[in-house]
């Protein structure tokens, strides 16, 4: 029997055609993040979407960095060791994108970062090289617009009248581009319009749940009920601020809270009233266009000319706002399996 499509593993099907077999590794900076494990259930759902619409095989090596970038090095040299068609990287460190590209580059595979992104001029290093994520500065910019919706709709959301509404940040990890943007955008988004801000705190909780309430906790402690709004760089700490205001029995009559990703929990959180909104981090976007830039590189076409959102070697998802108002359409739309 004849091979036709590459050295690696060969599949008929059956009436002993060859079957084409693409074989994508998938390295994650960590794997118990909430946003990237949803990302990594819509890479597995959605491969199988695109091998019955292809009739090619998709095999998909998804590995867990464990927030080491030497592990996610290492992870990457054996996708390249094995003869991966694509390699797909959320860095550990976004700054070493270079050591990447480059390690690519030499061995002809074309590389997607996802998520964390390498600064542009790494992209540029190879023009196998692509990324797929969001614009950070309009996931700012909506987070503010929820604030601003709410405040006029509510004016009490200002507790004490004093014309300024007083806030805490939740920030994500320092080094993340999505972390400063989105802080910087949404208060600007909201100041831009006449409103004060007064921050009272701000700090990282590196995206998590647990640490966003130990923050919360602590400034709830430091400034009982003076805070009136809590902007959060993501849904996990935002919900870890809700599981610090319900801990200290003060979510009735509490401060706003707003994230950002759209995850089921946020969903669910906005649905029953405890979190104002969310901005949705589509994922389901941008695990669909890791696959077709994959599925395309793998059959020797240019992903620019056929990939949706293609922007030269960028794909940006754009964002969506989420408030009680339209959360159900986008819990069907997040339980959606065709
Ligand atoms: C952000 C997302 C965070 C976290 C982070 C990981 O885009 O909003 O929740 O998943 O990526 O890099
Ligand atoms: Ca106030």
């Amino acid at each position: 029997m004849a091979c036709l499509f590459g050295a690696t593993a060969c599949h008929v099907d059956g009436n002993s055609h060859p079957i084409q077999t693409v074989k994508i590794g998938v390295a994650t900076y960590r794997s118990d993040d909430t946003f990237i494990a949803a990302l990594c259930d819509d890479l597995e759902r959605l491969s199988k979407d695109k091998e019955a619409e292809t009739g090619k095989k998709i095999i998909l090596n998804i590995t867990d960095g464990k927030n080491s970038q030497s592990n996610q090095n290492d992870q990457v040299d054996n996708f390249i060791s094995q003869s991966y068609d694509v390699i797909c990287v959320n860095m550990v460190d976004r700054t070493v994108a270079a050591v990447i590209i480059d390690k690519a580059k030499r061995a002809d595979i074309p590389v997607i970062f996802f998520n964390r992104e390498p600064v542009e001029e790494d992209i540029r290093m190879w023009n196998r090289a692509y990324y797929v994520g969001t614009d950070a500065k309009e996931s700012g910019i909506m987070q503010g617009q929820i604030i601003l919706d709410a405040v006029q709709k509510n004016p009490e959301i200002d507790k004490n009248g004093d014309g300024k509404l007083q806030y805490v940040m939740l920030e994500g990890e320092q080094a993340h581009q999505d972390s400063l943007i989105r802080t910087e955008y949404s208060v600007k988004t909201i100041t831009a319009t006449g409103i004060q801000m007064e921050k009272l705190a701000n700090d990282t909780a590196n995206w998590q749940r647990s640490l966003g309430s130990a923050k919360m906790l602590a400034w709830l402690d430091q400034f009982g009920d003076e805070i009136e709004v809590v902007l959060s760089n993501n849904d996990d700490m935002a919900l870890g601020a809700i599981d610090a205001l319900k801990e200290r029995d003060m979510l009735e009559n509490g401060p706003v809270v707003v994230g950002v990703d759209g995850t089921m929990s946020a969903l669910e959180a906005i649905q029953n009233g405890e979190m104002l909104g969310s901005v949705v981090n589509d994922a389901q976007i941008q695990a669909q266009a890791m696959l077709d830039i994959a599925c395309t590189l793998a059959d020797g076409e240019d992903p620019q000319a056929t990939v949706q959102r293609m922007n030269g070697q960028y794909v940006r998802a754009p964002h969506r706002i989420v408030t009680q108002e339209n959360v159900q359409e986008e819990m069907d739309y997040l339980t959606q399996t065709e």
